[in-house]
């Protein structure tokens, strides 16, 4: 159904304040905490990160190493939660299968009130990796696997626990990076949902089930998926700027271009591009990243459309050999960090979402008894 031109998916429309994160704005930006997105890229760990979105401010040395202590020691998933997703089918769609393991630990580790947030947000960013490789290679492997892994970091984790043995250095520091990249964009629509749900004074389970919800979609964090299911169709780049150029007649979508915010590029492509390249270098690829480039050349050529974060996000998971339907769900284990701050800010100064309606439907009209019905 085509939006409303009126209503314009509220685009544009200044929907609160946050303290959080700053996307596009003159002069700043994408920052996180006021700290600018390449800075962290350059400097900071995603643990780094995490704590700064919920802490509001960077660790100091022994805050740190507590904090990947603390988030190390709660890998670990529960025995009834491992059956449930034992039961989840194997093609489900994985962010089903998350959505459904967060809801479910909310029956099991309910957050009470809401004094405990803080470890409720740490529980989740520590095991949602887990969940998600415990039930993939449960189904894919047969093999129940052991979360509590030695890795520092949570992506060094994430790769472990797929591929059974620790991840190159490139590897983990690039699927480490796209971590810090996707972890927090302000009021997009998953973040946006996850604030509606916490201002009817709900739990954070709830709030981040309501959120994986709405990332799940291709207009959202989905998009990572369709991006790499596009660039796989091509065999050459000239068969994928031909193809594209069929597609855009078509008036299709091109998944992994385009943003709601930004108008002429989004900052974090520079970084996952560069990524990209480095790591098809690595993996001795003349393919796949030369008929991205076709992509978005074309993009860029026809339409002034910019590839987004999840353009080559898609061919940087892709070359550190994850299955193209755990993108999203990795984005998932990111986003946990920038949903958990805004459940958290959003209860700081809390009032019920509820926006009005213009209403467009018939006038005021007379009650038609059964028997006058046509
Ligand atoms: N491919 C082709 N055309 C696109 C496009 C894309 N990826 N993104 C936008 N456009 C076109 C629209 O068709 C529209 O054209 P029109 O004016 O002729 O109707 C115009 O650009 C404006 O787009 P619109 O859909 O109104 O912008 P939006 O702010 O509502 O949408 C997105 C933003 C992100 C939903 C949209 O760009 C999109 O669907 N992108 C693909 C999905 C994606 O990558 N999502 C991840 C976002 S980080």
């Amino acid at each position: 159904m085509a939006a409303s031109k009126k209503t314009g998916g509220l685009a544009g429309v200044n929907a609160g304040q946050t303290h959080i994160c700053t996307v596009g704005q003159e002069g700043a930006g994408l920052t996180y905490r006021g700290y600018d997105i390449y800075d962290l890229v350059d400097n900071a760990s995603f643990e780094e990160v995490a704590y700064l979105l919920l802490h509001g401010k960077l660790p100091n040395p022994a805050e740190l190493s507590g904090y990947i202590k603390k988030i190390k020691a709660s890998r670990g998933l529960p025995e009834a939660l491992k059956t449930v997703l034992e039961m989840v089918p194997a093609d489900a769609l994985p962010m089903d299968m998350m959505r459904t393991g967060v809801s479910f630990l909310g029956n099991i580790e309910p957050e009470g009130d809401f004094s405990n947030q803080l470890h409720v947000a740490d529980r989740l960013l520590a095991c949602l990796p887990s969940m998600l490789l415990y039930w993939h290679r449960f189904h894919v492997d047969g093999v129940r696997i052991d979360t509590e892994t030695d890795d520092d970091s949570i992506a060094g984790h994430l790769l472990h626990m797929l591929h059974d043995e620790a991840p190159s250095e490139l590897d983990r520091k690039s699927l480490d990076t796209t971590l810090i990249l996707y972890a927090e964009h302000e009021f997009n629509a998953s973040t946006f949902a996850g604030r509606v749900i916490t201002g009817t004074l709900s739990d954070m389970h709830s709030a981040v089930t309501g959120a994986i919800g709405a990332l799940r979609g291709p207009l959202h964090g989905g998009a990572n998926e369709a991006a790499m299911a596009l660039i796989k169709m091509f065999d050459s780049a000239d068969a994928a700027s031909a193809g594209v150029h069929e597609m855009l007649e078509r008036k299709d979508l091109i998944m992994g271009f385009g943003h709601r915010v930004y108008t002429t590029s989004d900052p974090r492509n520079t970084v996952n591009k560069k990524m990209s390249k480095a790591l098809a270098d690595n993996a001795g690829d003349t393919l796949l990243y030369p008929i991205s480039e076709a992509i978005e050349k074309v993009m860029w050529d026809e339409k002034k459309l910019f590839a987004n974060a999840d353009f080559y996000a898609a061919t940087v998971y892709h070359f550190m050999g994850i299955p193209t339907h755990l993108f999203t769900p990795i984005f998932v284990c990111s986003r946990i960090t920038g949903w958990a701050a805004h459940v958290m800010e959003q209860r700081a100064d809390n009032k019920l979402i509820r926006p009005a309606a213009e209403y467009i439907g018939p006038d005021l009209r007379s009650w038609v008894a059964m028997e006058d019905r046509d």
